[in-house]
């Protein structure tokens, strides 16, 4: 949700800017641009509407030389698309800033400094920030001063990067509520929103805290907490490579990590799992404390995130035998819950960032003292991390591609784990019990490289979405989150309308839908709903839909005409049979994205990572 790079060092800093632009630009690709401080001391700016392409053509880097700058890639909330309200915003050619997060009093801190005689050029909320920090520069000694004294006006979330000709040497830093990263380099200091925009200069980060500002310079960084304390903040070294974010001989991001995906999962088994049981700790040094209390789960999460919580539910029921209940974010957060005692707050995030989540547990926090939270997060040392009491890092490794795919398998991962460890706590699982969801995670990733083998089948029936705007996908139980799932995927990246009923539920209204131009992709695996899901396939079929139907091979769909039968694996068991049919229904989707010729890893209108409301 936007991406912010900038960097002090000595030498030009416009091509490391462009080029760290281009790794941001899973964040937002409707405009960018970058404001240069120039060997004269002035602000030089370049925007551009569209992908960070647009701006690379129109910049002449070599030409563009100075050694201070900052640059934007943006997702528009306040205004739209247009190079007026691309970042970075200047105020009287003094201050230039960059902004990911949204001022909430934007209106009435633009009336103010609009009496002051600012004159606003674009219709966004950041504006208000440039303006702010200028005013306050009349009275302050320089522009440190100047963000603290500014910032104290903003409400909402931020993070932000500053510079002025007035301190030529120098950018600010401030993070409230948006992620913030220092790069410590040996030639020069930068900012960012993501590690992999720096990879190249530098792999030691300093992460800041909420409510931080810092002073950078090429040789010195000085961190203030929100009280204004100068503070310490630990350097990490990054274990990231750069090889892990490029898309290898892949045609796109998402195709990678779908076929990532038997890796991505060996990985975050690795060292959870001994020879036949779940490792307790793999949860935090307190999870065995915790999940013994436990009476209560609720699940918090949003899209993708949401479906593998949903999916969690009917396990955490089924294996664990406590009340689960899930919700998405967004809602959560603006309601009044009942909250009991010992509940197991469970947040779900890829990123860790989502703003939604992160507010939904932080309101939880504050209004029931005595309920313990749980992340299950694939970013380290993300927000939602340091502010949960316990934490399960999926090891998934970057997620680039905006639509979720490998991370959706891993949460899922991740999710059966934390069934089997508190069903022990609980002392509702058996060691026979524990030792064959064990055995079936780990033929996961074997089971999912045979279930990819299936692409070429796949693309064949792909073509049947050339000219189709709507889709139906069906599954019952924890296979209806799976289609779920599968709908989200497709409606994302090729616009086609899709919609996931429980089966069941198909005749209480939504089979007025079906006609023959609205696909219907059903999962069968061989469960105890098999049979009625069979009738539902009938009831469909009757009604002349063309049906895709990915079954377990132990499942003997009855072959009927116009119907595609798919058979992706056989005999899986409660655990592993929704993480492998969610294999086929990615690359169904990713294949009818390419046949309608979408852009598959940056979908219009969409960002990765969500830290606005
Ligand atoms: C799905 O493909 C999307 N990337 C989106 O629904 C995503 O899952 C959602 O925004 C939540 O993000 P998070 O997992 O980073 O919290």
């Amino acid at each position: 949700m936007c991406g912010i790079i900038g960097g002090i060092c000595k030498k030009n800093i416009t091509p490391l800017l462009l080029k760290g632009l281009k790794r941001l630009e899973y964040r937002g690709y409707d405009s960018a641009g970058l404001v240069v401080l120039t060997t004269d001391n002035t602000l030089q700016r370049v925007r551009e509407a569209g992908k960070v392409d647009n701006l690379v053509s129109n910049i002449d880097a070599q030409n563009l030389d100075g050694k201070v700058g900052i640059a934007h890639t943006r997702w528009a909330t306040h205004g739209k698309p247009s190079t007026k309200n691309a970042h970075p915003h200047i105020c009287n050619n003094s201050v230039g800033v960059v902004h990911n997060g949204i001022i909430e009093n934007f209106l009435a801190l633009k009336s103010e400094q609009q009496k002051q005689n600012y004159h606003f050029t674009s219709d966004t909320d950041t504006e208000v920030i440039a303006h702010g920090i200028h005013l306050a520069l009349q009275t302050c000694e320089n522009l440190l001063e100047a963000t603290q004294k500014a910032i104290k006006t903003f409400a909402g979330a931020y993070s932000i990067g500053v510079i002025s000709p007035t301190n030529p040497g120098h950018i600010i830093a401030a993070r409230s509520g948006s992620p913030l990263i220092i790069g410590v380099g040996k030639y020069g200091n930068f900012i960012t929103s993501d590690q992999v925009a720096l990879l190249d200069v530098t792999k030691q980060f300093i992460f800041l805290e909420e409510g931080d500002i810092a002073d950078i310079s090429a040789n010195s960084i000085s961190i203030f907490d929100k009280n204004g304390l100068q503070v310490e903040r630990e350097i990490k070294t990054s274990k990231l490579k750069n090889g892990q974010i490029s898309k290898g001989n892949y045609a796109h991001y998402m195709q990678k990590e779908i076929f990532e995906q038997p890796q991505a999962i060996s990985d975050t088994l690795e060292s959870r799992i001994t020879k036949d049981k779940v490792m307790i700790e793999a949860f935090g040094n307190d999870a065995q404390q915790i999940f013994q209390q436990v009476e209560h789960i609720q699940i918090i999460a949003c899209g993708t995130s949401y479906n593998a919580g949903l999916v969690a539910k009917y396990w955490l029921e089924d294996i664990a035998k406590i009340p689960t209940h899930i919700e998405v974010a967004s809602e959560y957060r603006y309601r009044n819950p009942v909250i009991l005692d010992n509940t197991l707050f469970i947040t779900i995030s890829q990123s860790g960032e989502t703003a939604d989540t992160l507010e939904a547990l932080r309101s939880v926090k504050k209004r029931n003292a005595a309920v313990h939270s749980l992340t299950i997060c694939n970013s380290a040392e993300s927000s939602l991390v340091c502010e949960s009491e316990l934490t399960f890092l999926t090891h998934a490794g970057v997620e680039i591609g905006v639509a979720s795919t490998k991370t959706f398998t891993t949460q899922l991962v991740a999710l059966a784990l934390l069934s089997v460890v508190i069903g022990k706590c609980q002392k509702q699982v058996s060691e026979q019990q524990e030792k064959v969801i064990v055995d079936g995670l780990k033929r996961l990733p074997g089971l999912i490289a045979k279930a990819l083998e299936q692409e070429g089948q796949i693309i064949k029936l792909a073509k049947t979405f050339k000219n189709k705007f709507n889709a139906l996908f069906l599954g019952r139980g924890a296979m209806h989150a799976i289609a779920m799932e599968g709908a989200l995927k497709l409606k994302e990246i090729s616009y086609i309308h899709a919609e996931a009923y429980p089966a069941g539920e198909l005749k209480h209204g939504p089979i007025a839908l079906i006609d023959r131009d609205t696909p219907v992709i059903a999962i069968a695996p061989k469960d105890e709903l098999l049979d009625k899901l069979k009738s539902n396939l009938q009831e469909v079929k009757s009604r002349g839909s063309h049906m895709i139907v990915f079954e377990d091979e132990a499942s003997n769909v009855a072959p009927m005409e116009g119907m595609d039968i798919i058979p992706i694996t056989h005999n899986l068991g409660r655990i592993t049979a929704p993480i492998i049919f969610t294999i086929p229904l990615q690359l169904l989707s990713y294949h009818a994205a390419l046949i309608k010729g979408t852009d598959v890893d940056q979908p219009r209108n969409l960002a990765k990572s969500v830290t606005v409301e």
